[in-house]
């Protein structure tokens, strides 16, 4: 049609624009396929964790949890050494030596290592499907208490998903051993000698390789968190949680400038 016949539509322009978000605000996807949805999700936490690791992945499950509540039944443990409030402050030690006095925040423990063990791998609501292993200062410690748990835990699970140089608990305790991972970019160095039998991916945003998830550092966690989303209960389910919190997900698992900006190869 001729432009000259729009002309007389050009006043209502800035009503139809002002219309239009509203016209397209979206409507919450339906999970359709509910049969091996997992129900029992854990965090292990150790002193010195990074809070965004934590709780980035978190928040977004608490969205999921919120949104599909009528879909599906989740719950979370939060699993560590003992029952004392775990704290993200850095404890200086000799691969880390910062410390910034006492900011930080604690998280209070639901279960230890030890319980959940003596239980083989369950807790009240049952079997632990899904293990979050986050990244921190304190993951340059032994870290021998974790590292046994994830070994003796691995075989039991569904999925674990790491966060960072929570890679490095992972790879410690042999399950990357010849698979492909990510970890930390500016920890690189350090992160992979962890795992010297391990495929690192230098230039990945994350890496899903069977039911191993592991997200290159801290941020990264929470596009890791949307991809597996996306696989287990629908790509149209993990954007509308994302929407939902305003987050703009990264996408493609390959694009990944800090591989560079930190000299990771
Ligand atoms: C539901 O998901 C499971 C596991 O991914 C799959 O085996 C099954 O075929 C799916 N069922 C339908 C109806 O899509
Ligand atoms: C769950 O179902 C109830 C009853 O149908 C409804 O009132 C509620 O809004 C639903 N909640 C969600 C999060 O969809
Ligand atoms: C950390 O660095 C300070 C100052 O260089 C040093 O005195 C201290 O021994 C170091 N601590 C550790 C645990 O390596
Ligand atoms: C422990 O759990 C595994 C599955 O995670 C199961 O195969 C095994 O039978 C359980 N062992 C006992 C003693 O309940
Ligand atoms: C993903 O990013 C990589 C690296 O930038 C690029 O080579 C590739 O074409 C991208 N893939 C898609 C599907 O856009």
């Amino acid at each position: 049609m001729p432009s000259s016949l729009l002309l007389p539509l050009l006043p209502l322009l800035p009503l139809l624009l002002s219309l239009s978000p509203t016209l397209a605000i979206p409507s919450q996807p339906l999970i359709t396929n509910t049969t091996t949805l997992p129900t029992n999700y854990a965090m292990l936490v150790y002193q010195s964790f990074t809070a965004l690791d934590v709780f980035g992945p978190l928040d977004i499950l608490n969205g999921l949890s919120m949104y599909y509540s009528n879909t599906t039944s989740m719950h979370i443990s939060v699993i560590s050494s003992t029952l004392e409030p775990v704290t993200t402050v850095p404890l200086p030690n000799a691969r880390m030596n910062m410390t910034h006095g006492d900011f930080g925040e604690k998280m209070l423990p639901t279960h230890t290592f030890a319980e959940v063990l003596a239980a083989n791998g369950s807790v009240a609501t049952g079997e632990i499907e899904v293990l979050i292993v986050p990244g921190g200062g304190g993951a340059r410690d032994d870290r021998f208490e974790e590292i046994e748990f994830v070994k003796a835990m691995y075989p039991k699970l569904k999925y674990i998903l790491s966060v960072c140089t929570g890679a490095t608990i992972l790879a410690r305790a042999g399950i990357l051993d010849g698979h492909r991972a990510t970890t930390n970019k500016r920890a690189w160095t350090w992160a992979t000698s962890t795992g010297p039998k391990v495929d690192w991916v230098p230039t990945a945003r994350w890496v899903q390789d069977g039911n191993l998830w592991t997200s290159s550092g801290v941020s990264a966690g929470m596009d890791l968190t949307y991809a597996w989303i996306g696989h287990v209960y629908g790509e149209a389910a993990a954007d509308y949680i994302a929407m939902s919190s305003e987050y703009r997900r990264w996408y493609n698992a390959s694009e990944d400038p800090f591989a560079e900006i930190w000299g990771a190869k």
